[in-house]
């Protein structure tokens, strides 16, 4: 089994002047590759400080976050971008379009950034993620030409078009009606049976627990259930000898 993403013992905590705000409070997740799960609860229970920690956006307070089997907990903020170049795709609730330039130029500029050429058929990736997200036609539009659900869907096409191992959503559907929420999360499936990225949605929305195949769910700053968690000892019981009869 290939473990993706591993937290250990994760911890965040938040100094407001000299109060504690105590964010997680102590997360051990596994998460394989190719999953497509959502993380529930509540609002304020850890869930946005989880994601940006998850994709090397922000550093715990203590523990561990192991990406690809590296840990990351220790590396310089420049090997940080790296990863977060790398191997993560965000999308936000907002979108975050840069509002001037076009829906293609927006993919353009974040594929600029992220820098490495994606392989000699990246324009034919490209095409077919735009495809399935059914925006080829918007691509010379700005984002105020564009609906929701469409700007949504640039957004998502400018997260995966890198080919990132890892795709995080926070509240991907919070600014959008629940026919667009529907279109978009069809997506992300359809999306993660395609290209295999490892989706992590990320929600206080019931509702989404419909369109993936793991939930895990939150509550101050813990996880408290996980449908389909993988076993922490699964190497150390193989080792264990046999009980006696
Ligand atoms: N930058 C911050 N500074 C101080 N407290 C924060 C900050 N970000 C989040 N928090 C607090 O940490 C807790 C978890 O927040 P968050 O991770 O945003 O939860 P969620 O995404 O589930 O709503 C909340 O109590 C929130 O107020
Ligand atoms: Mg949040």
């Amino acid at each position: 089994m290939n473990i993706l993403l591993e937290t250990i013992a994760l911890q965040k905590i938040y100094k407001v002047g000299k109060i504690d705000v105590e964010a997680l409070r102590g997360v051990n997740l596994r998460i394989r590759q190719g999953e497509l799960l959502a993380i529930m609860g509540p609002s304020g229970c850890g869930k946005s400080t989880l994601m940006h920690v998850l994709g090397a956006m922000a550093r715990p307070t203590s523990g561990k976050v192991m990406i690809d089997g590296e840990n990351i907990t220790g590396m310089t903020d420049n090997q940080l971008t790296a990863i977060r170049r790398k191997k993560i795709g965000f999308v936000f609730q907002k979108f975050n379009l840069l509002p001037t330039l076009t829906a293609r130029a927006n993919i353009e500029v974040a594929q600029h950034i992220h820098g490495q050429a994606a392989g000699s058929d990246h324009d034919q990736h490209l095409a077919k993620i735009l495809q399935l997200l059914m925006i080829e036609e918007k691509m010379g539009r700005k984002p105020f030409e564009l609906s929701g659900g469409e700007q949504q869907r640039v957004a998502v096409a400018r997260a995966i078009a890198n080919r990132p191992a890892i795709l995080l959503a926070d509240e991907p559907t919070g600014s959008l009606d629940s026919k667009n929420s529907e279109i978009v999360l069809n997506m992300f499936r359809e999306l993660n049976r395609r290209f295999k990225q490892t989706t992590i949605l990320v929600t206080h929305n019931p509702e989404l627990v419909a369109y993936t195949d793991r939930v895990i769910e939150m509550r101050d700053g813990v996880v408290v259930s996980d449908n389909d968690p993988i076993p922490r000892d699964t190497e150390s019981e193989l080792v264990q000898p046999a009980r006696s009869v």
